[in-house]
C-alpha cells in the first residue's frame, strides 16, 4: 500500500506519475515521528536486525545501515569510503526486517540520511525546509515494496539494443584517425566492440553541438564509416554553453532568456570546460524544448546515442568566486603593507615563504562547486523564479530529459541511446546512468558491484560504472576481473582519463583473454536482454541482493559482494588481486557454469553452502538456480552478429526458459 503526505509547499519534480491524492500528515505518517519546527526531520527506530537498503547511486554497502548520506548531486572524482554525496540523488529507502516500509522523500534540494549514524538504532531524515511530499510504502517483503514504488515513478528507460553490447570509451581521443585506431585495435585482436564513445575533444573549442572540423573533416561520412564496421559513436554533451559571440546555440539563448539567470536578471557565468559558460535552464519548459532540439544537430549526422555530463552542475569556478580570491589577495597585501598581523591567519605569521597566505588558499580551495554559487542564480519555472539551491538535485534530471524529449520529436519511436551523470528519481524514464569518476582501485570494483540494486530499486536499470577505473593506472588483471563483472552490468563501458594509462584491451599481453572475457558477454545477450525488458516492462530490479530472493536466511541477507542477476542466476565476481578465486555462498542448491578460455562450460552442482570456486583471470563464473536455465549463443564480434540460432539452453535439465518476447 503506498500512502502520499503532503508537507508545506513542495516543489513538483515529477518524479511520481501515478496521481495519488495527499494525505495530511497531521496524524502522522504510520511511521517514526515528524518534526517541521526547523525544516524536515523524521526520525523512527530501527529494530537490531533491520536492514536499510536503497539510495540508489550512494556509497558504502548493500545494507546502508551505520552511516551517512546526503543527497546532493556533486562532482567529486575522490569516491573515498567517507564521501557522503556522488553524483546523483536518489531519496528512496526500504528497512526490512520484521515490518517492510519504503519511504521515498520527493525534495529536490540537500537532504540528508542518518542511518543509524548518530544512533545505531535511530534513523533520521532531515532537510532544510518542511516542502516535500512523502511516500511511505509497505509491503510483504522487500521486493513486494520495491516493485509498488517503481509502479509510481513509471517505466524505465528501454536503450537501444546495441547499447547492450561493450563500449571502449577514454578522455583524449581526439581525432577521426585516433578513433579508427581503437576500432581497428579491437577488430583486430577480434575483441568484440559495439561502441566508440567520444570524449570532449570531438567539439570545437567545447561547444556543445558542434563538431572540430579539422579533426573530423567529414563527420557524417565517418559516422557512416564506422557504422559499416558495426560502431557506434556515442558522443558526449556539457551542461556549460560557452559564451562566444557568434555561436549560435549561445546567441540563441541569450536572446530567449533560456539560460539560468543571477538575482539581477543577468546571466549567470560559470567556468567549465570551455571556459566562460552559461547554464541552459532546463527547469523551464520551453528553454528545455530549445536545449533538446539541438541534440537533433548530432542526429542529423547520424549519431544515435549520447551522454549527457557536468551536469550537476559542475562549475570550476564563477567571476564571483574570483573576486573573493582577489580580495583576500589586496587584502594581504594591505597588512602586509601596513605591518598589522591581526587580520592574517596563524599560518601566514609562521615562516612559511612559499605557502599561499591561508585566506587565499581557503577561497581558491573553495572555488569549484561552492555552495555561494548554486544560491547566485535561478530558474525560471513556469514564470515562477526558484532559487538553483532549493532544486538542485534536478539538473541532471531535466538535461537528460531534455534530450529525450526531443528524441520523440526528431525519431519518433526510435531508441536512443542516453545516460548522465547527475540524476533524480524520475530521470529513470528518460536515461540510464554511469556512476562518475571512479578510480582504478579493487575497492571500486566492489563498490560498482554494490550500487547495482540500489540503482535499480530506483528505477535506474540502464546503469554501469567505469570498467577498469576513470581515474589512476589500471593493471591487467584490475580491468579483467572488473570487465568479468562488467559482462553483467548493462552499461558496459571501459573509460579512462585523461593522462592515465592506456586502458583499450589491446594494451595489454594475451589479449585473447580481453576476446574471451568480453565474448562471454555477447554470449549472454539474450539472457541480458531479455532479463533487461521484463525488468523494464514488469517494474523489476534485474540485480537483486540476496537477501530480496532469501529473506529468511542471514547469511544471504548479510552477503554484500554476490548478486541475483534476473531471475535465473546469481554473481559472485573476484574482486581482490592476486586471487585464484573466492569464496562464494551458495543459499541454495544452484549449478556452477565457468565461461573456459576455450570456449567450453564447465558444468557443476553445487550443494548449499560456503564453497571456495576457482577462477582464473580469463574465466566468467555464474550461478544458475536450482531448476533453471538460460540461453546461451556462440560468441560475436558485435550486437548485430549474435546469431540466435546458436542459442543452446545451459543449465538443469528439463528446466524452461521464458524468452521475453517484443
Ligand atoms: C568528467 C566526466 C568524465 C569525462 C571528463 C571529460 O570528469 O565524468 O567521464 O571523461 O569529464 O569530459
Amino acid at each position: 500500500m503506498v500512502k502520499k503526505y503532503v508537507f508545506g509547499t513542495p516543489f513538483e519534480t515529477e518524479a511520481v506519475t501515478e496521481h495519488m491524492t495527499a494525505l495530511s500528515p497531521d496524524s502522522g505518517v504510520g511511521i517514526g515521528e515528524v518534526s517541521t519546527q526547523e525544516g524536515f526531520c523524521l526520525r523512527c527506530r530501527m529494530g537490531t536486525l533491520d536492514v536499510v537498503y536503497g539510495l540508489g547511486e550512494a556509497n558504502r554497502g548493500i545494507n546502508k545501515r551505520g552511516y551517512l548520506y546526503v543527497s546532493d548531486c556533486t562532482d567529486d572524482p575522490e569516491h573515498v569510503e567517507d564521501k557522503v554525496s556522488l553524483y546523483g540523488a536518489h531519496n528512496f529507502i526500504v528497512i526490512s526486517g520484521e515490518t517492510h516500509v519504503g519511504l521515498f522523500f520527493d525534495y529536490p534540494a540537500a537532504i540528508c540520511f542518518d542511518i543509524g549514524y548518530t544512533r545505531q538504532d535511530m534513523l533520521t531524515v532531515s532537510c532544510g525546509y518542511a516542502d516535500l511530499y512523502l511516500y511511505v510504502i509497505t509491503g510483504d517483503d522487500a521486493y513486494d515494496v520495491v516493485k509498488q514504488f517503481r509502479r509510481i515513478i513509471g517505466k524505465s528507460y528501454i536503450p537501444p539494443r546495441y547499447a547492450f553490447g561493450y563500449g571502449q570509451s577514454r578522455w583524449g581521443y581526439r581525432t577521426a584517425d585516433d578513433i579508427r585506431a581503437v576500432v581497428d585495435g579491437y577488430r583486430r585482436n577480434h575483441i568484440p566492440l559495439d561502441m566508440v564513445y567520444l570524449d570532449i575533444d570531438y567539439m570545437q573549442d567545447y561547444k556543445d553541438f558542434t563538431v572540430n572540423s579539422e579533426r573530423f573533416p567529414d563527420f557524417a561520412g565517418f559516422v557512416e564509416e564506422m557504422r559499416a564496421q558495426q560502431i557506434h559513436l556515442i558522443p558526449i554533451i556539457d551542461a556549460g554553453v560557452k559564451i562566444e559571440p557568434g555561436y549560435d546555440v549561445y546567441e540563441e539563448g541569450v536572446e530567449k532568456g533560456y539560460f539560468c539567470k543571477r538575482e539581477d536578471g543577468s546571466d549567470f557565468v560559470a567556468a567549465v570546460w570551455p571556459g566562460w559558460t552559461h547554464f541552459p535552464d532546463v527547469l523551464n519548459t520551453e528553454a528545455r524544448e530549445w536545449f533538446g532540439g539541438k541534440y537533433e544537430r548530432l542526429i542529423s549526422q547520424g549519431i544515435d546515442g549520447f551522454w549527457n555530463d557536468m551536469n550537476e552542475p559542475a562549475m570550476f569556478y564563477t567571476p564571483e568566486g574570483v573576486e573573493s580570491v582577489n580580495e583576500a589577495v589586496s587584502e594581504y597585501a594591505r597588512f602586509l603593507e601596513a605591518g598589522d598581523a591581526s587580520g592574517l591567519y596563524e599560518e601566514d605569521l609562521m615562516n612559511t615563504a612559499n605557502a599561499l597566505p591561508g585566506k587565499v588558499r581557503e577561497r581558491l580551495g573553495n572555488l569549484q562547486n561552492n555552495e555561494a554559487d548554486y544560491k547566485r542564480f535561478y530558474h525560471n519555472v513556469n514564470g515562477r523564479r526558484v532559487r538553483h539551491d532549493l532544486v538542485h538535485n534536478l539538473f541532471g534530471y531535466n538535461m537528460t530529459r531534455a534530450a529525450a524529449e526531443a528524441f520523440e520529436q526528431i525519431a519518433p519511436g526510435k531508441r536512443i541511446l542516453m545516460f548522465s551523470r547527475s540524476s533524480y528519481i524520475g530521470m529513470h524514464r528518460y536515461g540510464g546512468i554511469w556512476t562518475g569518476d571512479n578510480k582504478s582501485w579493487w575497492s571500486h570494483l566492489l563498490l560498482n558491484l554494490k550500487m547495482m540494486p540500489s540503482l535499480n530499486m530506483c528505477g535506474f536499470l540502464y546503469t554501469g560504472a567505469d570498467l577498469g577505473g576513470f581515474g589512476a593506472n589500471t593493471t591487467r588483471d584490475l580491468l579483467l576481473r572488473w570487465l568479468a563483472f562488467g559482462v553483467f552490468t548493462p552499461l558496459m563501458r571501459n573509460h579512462a582519463a585523461l593522462g592515465t594509462r592506456q586502458q583499450e584491451c589491446y594494451q595489454f599481453e594475451h589479449m585473447e583473454d580481453f576476446s574471451h572475457v568480453i565474448g562471454v558477454r555477447y554470449r549472454l545477450l539474450p539472457y541480458l536482454y531479455s532479463e533487461y525488458m521484463k525488468a523494464a516492462v514488469r517494474d523489476e530490479m534485474l540485480f537483486r541482493p540476496l537477501g530480496f530472493v532469501y529473506p529468511g536466511d542471514r547469511i544471504a541477507v548479510q552477503t554484500e559482494d554476490q548478486l541475483m542477476l534476473g531471475n535465473e542466476l546469481m554473481i559472485a565476481p573476484v574482486y581482490t588481486q592476486n586471487a585464484d578465486g573466492r569464496m562464494v555462498y551458495l543459499p541454495e542448491e544452484m549449478k556452477l557454469v565457468k565461461f573456459m578460455p576455450d570456449g567450453s562450460l564447465y558444468e557443476e552442482i553445487l550443494e548449499k553452502g560456503v564453497h571456495y570456486v576457482a577462477v582464473a583471470l580469463n574465466e566468467v563464473p555464474l550461478f544458475i538456480r536450482k531448476g533453471r536455465c538460460i540461453p546461451v549463443a556462440d560468441a560475436a564480434q558485435s550486437v548485430d552478429a549474435v546469431d540466435e540460432r546458436t542459442i543452446k539452453m545451459t543449465g538443469y535439465e528439463g528446466a524452461e526458459y521464458e524468452m521475453f518476447a517484443e
